[in-house]
C-alpha cells in the first residue's frame, strides 16, 4: 500500500477526478487541509506536490493550490438505442488469445488486457493472509473444500453484500474460480445450446469466449455510455426474440465504465420479470466506483427476482487469487453447486481460506477506500494523455468506475492491425471488435489504466498516437 502524502494526494485527485473541486478553484491551503486530514503539514506539502508533479493542481505564488484544467474531453456519443440486431452465434473470438497471452509478458507495455498492475493491489496483505493461513490450518488446507466453498469466505461475502444492499444469506453462495468461472457457471445453469442471451453491446470480451464455447447466440442490445444498457432497445428484442438470459454489468461495466441509475436497474428487473428471463448480474467492478458511496445492485434493489449475481475479487484483492463467487436461491443455486462440483471439484482451498481471514481484518475496506481514488486519478491521467497526443477526432468514454478507457478512433481506423503494429512494438491493446459477437467497434480500442504511470507508459501512449 501507499504511503500517507500519497493516501492524501490520491483522495484529493479523487475529488478532481468526480468534480468535487472543479478546474481553476482554490483547494483548501496545506496547513488548513493538514488540520482537516488530521496529518502533518509536512504530509499536506508532499502531497500537494504530488498533485503539482502529476498535473492536477498548481502553486499561484502567494496565493495558494488551484485545480488545473484538464484537457477537454470529446465524449463517446449514444448509439442509435432502439436498433437491435438479430441473434447470432458467437465466433471468431480467437484473436483474443493473442492479446492474452501477452499480458504474461513483462517486455510489453500492457494496456490491453484489464489486469491491474501490482502496484495497485494490496499484495503485503494477501502475502500476510496467505502465510498465516498455511501456517495455522495446515490439515485444512491439504483438502478439498467442496461446493459451495469455505463457510467463513461465504459469511463474509455475505455480510458484505448484505451492507451494500441486498440480504443474501451465506447459503445463497458458491465460490467459484474467478467471475469467468462464475458467469459460464450461471450461464449453463439457465441456457442450452443454441439459446439466445442477450447482452450489453460492447461487452466484455470474456463473457463472449464463454458463450462461444457453449454454442448460445449472442443479442447485442446496444449501451448508452453513461447509463449503460438501453432498456428500450432490450423491449424491443424481448418482444422479437426467444431470450433464454440477459447478463449485464450495471455498475462500471467492462468497457464502457458507465453506472445504470437505480431507476434503469428496478427496471430492468422488472422488464426481465415481465419475460420470466433470469438475470446475470455481473458486479466484478461494483467495489471500484470513483464516488464515496458504492453503488447498489439488482441483486439487491429486488433480493427476490431471478438473478444469478456474479463477482470476484480479481479486480480488487489479486486476479491471481482466482476467488469469486455466484449468489442465487433455491434450484438455481443447487443446479449451480453441482456445475460447480463437476467442472472442477472445487476451487482451492488455501486462497478461500486467505480472502476470508483478509476480509475478517476489515483491511479490505481500508485498502478500497485508497484505491478507488488512485484509479480515478489513473483514468484521469490516462484520458488527459490520450486527449493531448492522439487525433483530434479521438472519442473517449468518461467512467465512472473500474479503469479502463473505451475509445472510438478516427473513421477508417483498423484497430486488429493497429493491435497487430503495436505489439510489435511492445504495447498491448484491446481492439474494438473483441467486445462485440457481430465484429462491430472495428474503429474503438480499450485501454487499461491500472498501471504506474512512468517514461515507459508516456513513451507508449506516444507510440500508439503515431501508429494511429
Ligand atoms: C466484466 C468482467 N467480468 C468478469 C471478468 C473475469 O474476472 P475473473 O478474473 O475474476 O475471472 C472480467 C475480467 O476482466 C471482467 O472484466
Amino acid at each position: 500500500m501507499s504511503s500517507l502524502y500519497q493516501q492524501v494526494a490520491e483522495e484529493i485527485a479523487q475529488r478532481i477526478a468526480t468534480g468535487m473541486y472543479v478546474p481553476g478553484e482554490r483547494l483548501p491551503g496545506v496547513r488548513g487541509h493538514a488540520q482537516n486530514r488530521k496529518v502533518s503539514v509536512a504530509t499536506a506539502v508532499a502531497a500537494y506536490q504530488v498533485l503539482v508533479d502529476a498535473g492536477y493542481i498548481e502553486a499561484r505564488p502567494r496565493s495558494g493550490f488551484y485545480v488545473r484544467a484538464r484537457q477537454p474531453i470529446q465524449a463517446i456519443e449514444a448509439e442509435p438505442a432502439a436498433i437491435a440486431n438479430p441473434p447470432r452465434l458467437v465466433t471468431g473470438q480467437a484473436m483474443a488469445m493473442a492479446l492474452i497471452k501477452a499480458a504474461n509478458d513483462p517486455a510489453i507495455v500492457q494496456l490491453g488486457a484489464a489486469v491491474p498492475d501490482p502496484a495497485f493491489l494490496p499484495t503485503q496483505a494477501i502475502g500476510r493472509a496467505l502465510a498465516r493461513v498455511v501456517r495455522t490450518r495446515r490439515a485444512e488446507t491439504a483438502g478439498y473444500m467442496m461446493p459451495p466453498g469455505a463457510p467463513e469466505l461465504r459469511r463474509q461475502i455475505a455480510r458484505r453484500m448484505s451492507e451494500t444492499g441486498g440480504a443474501v444469506s451465506a447459503d445463497d453462495i458458491v465460490i467459484t474460480t474467478g467471475c469467468q468461472e462464475a458467469l459460464s457457471l450461471a450461464l449453463r445453469a439457465v441456457t442450452v445450446p443454441g439459446d439466445v442471451v442477450a447482452v450489453e453491446s460492447p461487452a466484455f470480451y470474456g463473457l463472449l469466449h464463454v458463450m462461444e464455447s457453449l454454442g448460445l447466440e449472442a443479442l447485442e442490445i446496444p449501451a448508452h455510455p453513461r447509463e449503460g444498457l438501453a432498456l428500450d432497445a432490450l423491449a424491443f428484442a424481448l418482444d422479437r426474440w426467444p431470450v433464454k438470459a440477459c447478463v449485464v454489468s450495471p455498475n462500471f461495466s467492462n468497457p464502457l465504465g458507465c453506472r445504470m441509475p437505480d431507476e434503469n436497474k428496478r427496471a430492468l428487473v422488472r422488464l426481465l420479470g415481465k419475460h420470466r428471463i433470469p438475470l446475470i448480474e455481473d458486479d466484478v467492478y461494483g467495489d471500484l466506483g470513483f464516488a464515496p458511496q458504492r453503488p447498489s445492485t439488482c441483486k439487491g434493489l429486488a433480493p427476490h427476482a431471478d438473478i444469478l449475481y456474479c463477482s470476484s475479487f480479481s479486480k480488487t484483492l489479486a486476479p491471481g487469487l482466482r476467488i469469486g463467487w455466484i449468489a442465487a436461491t433455491g434450484e438455481r443455486r443447487e443446479r449451480i453447486e453441482y456445475l460447480k462440483y463437476v467442472t472442477s471439484i472445487a476451487s482451492p482451498t488455501v486462497p478461500q481460506l486467505a480472502v476470508a481471514d483478509l476480509l475478517g481484518t476489515g483491511r479490505y475496506e481500508r485498502y478500497l477506500r485508497e484505491v478507488r481514488g488512485r484509479y480515478a486519478s489513473a483514468v484521469a491521467r490516462m484520458s488527459d494523455a490520450v486527449m493531448k497526443s492522439f487525433p483530434e477526432e479521438t472519442r473517449i468514454s468518461q467512467p465512472q468506475g473500474g479503469f479502463v478507457l473505451w475509445l472510438e478512433l478516427p473513421e477508417g481506423t483498423d484497430s486488429f492491425a493497429l493491435a497487430r503494429r503495436a505489439l510489435c512494438k511492445g504495447v498491448s491493446i484491446a481492439p474494438g471488435p473483441l467486445f462485440s459477437a457481430s465484429g462491430k467497434f472495428g474503429n474503438f480500442i480499450r485501454l487499461s489504466s491500472a498501471r504506474v504511470w512512468d517514461a515507459r507508459m508516456e513513451r507508449a501512449l506516444v507510440e500508439l498516437a503515431k501508429l494511429i
